[in-house]
Parts: structure tokens; C-alpha cells; sequence
């Protein structure tokens, strides 16, 4: 079926009270990957590309200094990827993009075929964050498009959104938001934290996702609320890639018992990218590790080189340069070192993904999720669906 907005989706997990993972991307072979596993456990699913995954696809290797036409480029190649992949599904596939900058960024990634973006003025101060949120949300559900925003500033690191400390979202500030800006939902700051290292004794603010549903429930406003920096870091794949020559220092996550909780009071949208990064990491180091005393395989030698020289590393991007086109594209060439790698990759993320979707609870939604197009979407925003003050 054609890719559809997340609107629909965000309402069934409003109705059933489950959550929806968002799982970050950077390549067509991961996109697959995220596909299959959906589609076995039958549920929906949010593929979400940050805006500088975009740069990436675009074929910029130094993509934090990804230009706007990379972007384009990038958000092309994978929209046009996933659109194809989508069509050939039974389930419902929103593909969103993660951390949109600024408007730029997100005309080029719905200009590319994303049918969600999120726009994150996390950083302006409150009124700047409106009036940049709201023209958004403007230009993006007159195509029917979903949005994302943010409110409240996440610790730690991601591309290039980076914090050191955290601010607590407001709940009444959270409801305002959604008021004035028409958002269909709201990525909030409660104590998770960007990164493998998120420190060993994570409490999620419970309260401040209470706070918030309550009062937009009072309000009569639709809203779901979007727990970032939520990967649980699994233990034994951090082991893993130490043993295999990794230095992962103090890595932690968000565990599985903090999240249950929240999912119930009405976190709905749950970001995961670093235990995908994590897993495809520990893939190809057991593979390289398991290779080289057999193959002397040029390839392999130039991102064991790279591993070597930056073991804290685990953003395949950073290692996987020697065969960048092929991991941007999923193009193997028939080639069975390379065929070897891309089963890594996927596999890696299959671990991750197939996990998270029993634990976020959307196993077996997918039939429940009404399938609209963007266009019969942005009619029902004309007609009043999105509120805007
Ligand atoms: P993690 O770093 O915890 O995977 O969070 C990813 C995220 O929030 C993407 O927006």
C-alpha cells in the first residue's frame, strides 16, 4: 500500500494505548530490515530518517556538514526507496523525518516523499518555538503531512543535537503548544537522554506525561506525546562489542521497566536509534573478527582499520566508508563479502526492532490502523482536524 501519514496511526495507539516505535535509518538495506520485522509481527511502522541521515543518503560521508542539497538528495533517495518498499507491503509504513532543523529541511524531506517531519525548536526560546512550529504544521498539513515538534531540552548527544543538561517539559506549557501550534504530537523531555550513555539510574518523570494528557484531555485537544533518547542499550551487546575489541565506557540505557509505565499514561511514540547502531556494530566486528585470519579482502582490512583506530566508535556511517554507496543503497554487486556485510546490517537491526515492537506493545495493530492518503488527510485538516489558534 501507498506510505501513509502518521495522523492515522497516532490515533490507534491513542484508542488502544499502546506505543509505536520510530526506528532511525541511514540506509535502504536498513529501511528493509525495519520492513520485514513490522511486517512479521504485524504492526504498523514509523521509519524515521534525522535530518542529517538525509545528508548522509545524499552520499555526503562528512554529513554533519551536510549541505541542504545533500538532504534533497538523500531524502529522495530513501523516500523513493520506502515508497516501493511500502507498496509491496501488507502493513502501514509512515516514513518521518527525525530532528527536522529548520523549515528548509523539512520542504526537502516531504519534498522527497516523507509523509511525517518533525520540527525541533527545542532550542528557541517558547514564542520562537511556536511561531516556527506553527508555520510548519501550516505548510505541512496542507499536504496532508504529519508533525511532530518538541518542547523541553533532552541531554546528550545525537548527530548534531546535542545537550548537556536537560529542562523538564512544562505540562501547561506542553497543552499551550499544542494549542497554538496545531502539532498532532509532542516529543517532551521527562528524563530520557540521547546516546549510550544516559547514567545507571534513570527515573522517568511519570508525572509530567500525566500532567500533560490530563489537561489535553480537559481541553478537548488530540495530542500524543513522543518519548526521544528511549534505546535501552542492551547489556550484552555492549559486552559483546568490548569483547570483540570495542571500548564502550559506561554505556546504560532506558529500561524496559521505566517505559511500561509511561506507555500506560500515554507516551505513544518511542525513538530508538543507538541499540540499532549498537547491534549492527557488534554484527560486523564478530564478522570481521571471525574473517580476517581467512580473507585478505580489502574491504574488510579498510573498515577493520577503521574500527581499530576509533574502538568507542558504534555509528556504522563513521566505519562503513569504505563501502558507503553499497550501505546507502543496499546494492551487494553479487559480491559475498558484501553480501556478508548487509546481512550484518540487517540482521543488527532485526535484533533491535523485532525486540522493541513486543515491548512497546504494537504487535498485531497494524489491521487496526485506518489507511488514508495524504490528500483525504489534508482534507480532513481543512475541514478542522488540526487546531490552529
Ligand atoms: P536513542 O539515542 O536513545 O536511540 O534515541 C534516539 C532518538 O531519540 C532519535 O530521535
Amino acid at each position: 500500500m501507498p506510505l501513509i501519514p502518521m495522523r492515522p496511526l497516532l490515533e490507534t495507539v491513542r484508542q488502544y494505548g499502546f506505543a509505536q516505535g520510530a526506528f532511525n535509518v541511514n540506509s535502504v538495506v536498513q529501511a528493509e530490515a525495519v520492513i520485514e520485522v513490522h511486517e512479521m509481527f504485524r504492526s504498523a511502522a514509523i521509519l524515521q530518517g534525522a535530518d542529517l541521515a538525509n545528508a548522509f543518503m545524499g552520499g555526503n560521508a562528512n554529513f554533519m556538514k551536510g549541505t541542504l542539497e545533500d538532504k534533497r538528495k538523500g531524502a529522495k533517495l530513501i523516500g523513493e526507496a520506502v515508497a516501493k518498499l511500502a507498496k509491496n507491503s501488507p502493513i502501514p509504513i509512515v516514513l518521518h523525518l527525525d530532528h527536522g532543523k529548520d523549515f528548509d529541511s523539512v520542504k526537502a524531506a516531504i519534498e522527497g516523499g516523507y509523509t511525517s517531519v518533525m520540527i525541533d525548536g527545542s532550542h528557541l526560546p517558547f514564542e520562537e518555538n511556536v511561531d516556527l512550529t506553527r508555520e510548519v504544521v501550516q505548510y505541512a498539513h496542507e499536504r496532508g503531512v504529519t508533525v511532530e515538534g518538541e518542547l523541553g531540552v533532552l541531554s546528550g548527544v545525537e548527530d548534531d543535537v546535542f545537550s548537556e543538561h536537560s529542562t523538564y517539559t512544562n505540562p501547561l506549557k506542553a497543552v499551550e503548544f499544542f494549542r497554538r501550534t496545531g502539532v498532532d504530537c509532542l516529543a517532551i523531555s521527562y528524563g530520557t537522554k540521547h546516546g549510550a550513555v544516559k547514567g545507571d539510574n534513570i527515573q522517568l518523570r511519570k508525572e509530567i506525561v500525566i500532567a500533560t494528557m490530563e489537561n489535553l484531555k480537559h481541553e478537548g485537544i488530540f495530542g500524543v506525546l513522543v518519548s526521544h533518547g528511549s534505546s535501552a542499550v542492551p547489556r550484552y551487546i555492549v559486552e559483546e562489542i568490548n569483547q570483540l575489541g570495542g571500548k564502550l565506557a559506561q554505556a546504560n540505557g532506558i529500561p524496559s521497566s521505566e517505559l511500561k509505565p509511561v506507555i500506560r499514561a500515554g507516551i505513544g511514540k518511542i525513538n530508538v536509534d543507538t541499540d540499532i547502531r549498537l547491534a549492527v556494530t557488534r554484527n560486523i566486528r564478530e564478522l570481521i573478527y571471525n574473517l580476517t585470519n581467512h580473507v585478505k579482502d580489502h574491504m574488510i582490512q579498510a573498515i577493520r582499520e577503521r574500527l581499530e583506530q576509533a574502538p568507542e566508535q558504534f555509528d556504522p556511517r563513521a566505519y562503513l566508508t569504505p563501502i558507503l554507496e553499497n550501505f546507502i543503497t543496499g546494492d551487494d554487486q553479487k559480491d559475498p563479502i558484501l553480501q556478508e556485510l548487509m546481512a550484518c546490517i540487517k540482521n543488527g537491526v532485526k535484533e533491535v526492532v523485532g525486540t522493541q515492537i513486543v515491548e512497546f506493545g504494537s504487535v498485531g495493530y497494524a489491521p487496526k490502523v485506518e489507511v488514508i492518503s495524504l490528500e483525504e488527510m489534508a482534507e480532513r485538516y481543512r475541514k478542522g482536524g488540526g487546531r490552529i489558534e
